[in-house]
C-alpha cells in the first residue's frame, strides 16, 4: 500500500516516471493533466473550462481540481494505494488534500520531487509528442514512436499537446516557480519530501525512484 505525490517541473518526466511506477507497485496512476486532457477532448463542462486555463499555460482553478481528486482517490481501485501526478499544485491543494487524509485517518508515504534545470526542460517539451488515446510520452529525437505518429502501445495518434509550443511552455514555467515550487518547503517541512535528479537519463532516474521507495 502506497500513497505518493510526484512533484516537478513541466517536464520533469513525472507523467514518464509515474507509468513505470505504477505498474511495479500495482498501485493507481492519477494524473489530474490527463483527466482534464480527456474532459477536453470529450467536451464536458469541465473541459471546456479548463482548456481557457491550460492553452495559456495557467493553472486550473483550484475549486475545480480538490475535489475532483479526492473523489477520485475514494473509488475503490485506490484501495491499493495511488500516485498523484501533477496534484498537488499549490499549497491550498496541498493543504485541502492534507484536511482530506487526515479526516480519513491515512497518509501519504512519499513526495518524490524530481528536480530538472529550465535550459534542459525546454527541448524536452518541444520535441515532446504524446499518444492521444493512452497517453504515453514521446520525444522526436530521443524517443520517437517506431512509426512515425502512431502510438507503440495501443495504436493511438500520436500528437503534441497544444500548451507544449514556446511561448506556453516558457509561461508553465513561470507558474511553476510561483505557485507549485512552494510546495518544496511545504512537504520538506513534513518531513515527506524525497529530491530526485531528473537530468539523468530515464532508466536511472527509475532506478534511484525505486531505491527510495523500497520494495
Ligand atoms: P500536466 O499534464 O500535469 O503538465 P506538467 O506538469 O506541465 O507536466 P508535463 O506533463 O508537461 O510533464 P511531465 O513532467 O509529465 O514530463 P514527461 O514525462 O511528459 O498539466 C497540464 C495542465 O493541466 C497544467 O498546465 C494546468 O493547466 C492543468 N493542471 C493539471 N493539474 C493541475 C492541478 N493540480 N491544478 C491546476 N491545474 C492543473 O516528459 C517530458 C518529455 O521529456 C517527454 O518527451 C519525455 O520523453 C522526455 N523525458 C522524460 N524523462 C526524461 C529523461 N530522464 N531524460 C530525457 N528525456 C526525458
Ligand atoms: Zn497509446
Amino acid at each position: 500500500m502506497k500513497r505518493i505525490v510526484l512533484l516537478g517541473p513541466p517536464g520533469a518526466g513525472k507523467g514518464t516516471q509515474a507509468v513505470r511506477i505504477a505498474e511495479k507497485y500495482e498501485i493507481l496512476h492519477i494524473s489530474t493533466g490527463d483527466i482534464f486532457r480527456a474532459n477536453v477532448k470529450e467536451g464536458t463542462p469541465l473541459g471546456k473550462k479548463a482548456k481557457e486555463y491550460m492553452d495559456k499555460g495557467l493553472l486550473v482553478p483550484d475549486e475545480l481540481v480538490c475535489d475532483l481528486v479526492e473523489d477520485r482517490v475514494s473509488k475503490d481501485d485506490c484501495k491499493n494505494g495511488y500516485l498523484l501526478d501533477g496534484f498537488p499544485r499549490t499549497v491550498f491543494q496541498a493543504s485541502h488534500f492534507d484536511e482530506y487524509l487526515k479526516k480519513n485517518g491515512i497518509a501519504l508515504d512519499s513526495v518524490v520531487d524530481i528536480e530538472v534545470d529550465e535550459d534542459i526542460l525546454l527541448p524536452r517539451m518541444i520535441g515532446r509528442r504524446v499518444c492521444r488515446n493512452c497517453g504515453k510520452p514521446y520525444h522526436v529525437t530521443t524517443m520517437p514512436p517506431k512509426q512515425e505518429g502512431v502510438c507503440d502501445v495501443c495504436g493511438g495518434e500520436v500528437y503534441q499537446r497544444a500548451d507544449d509550443c514556446e511561448e506556453t511552455v516558457k509561461n508553465r514555467f513561470k507558474v511553476y516557480q510561483d505557485q507549485t515550487s512552494p510546495l518544496i518547503e511545504y512537504y520538506k517541512e513534513s518531513g515527506l519530501l524525497a529530491p530526485i535528479d531528473g537530468s539523468k537519463p530515464m532508466d536511472e532516474v527509475f532506478g534511484n525512484i525505486c531505491a527510495l521507495l523500497g520494495e
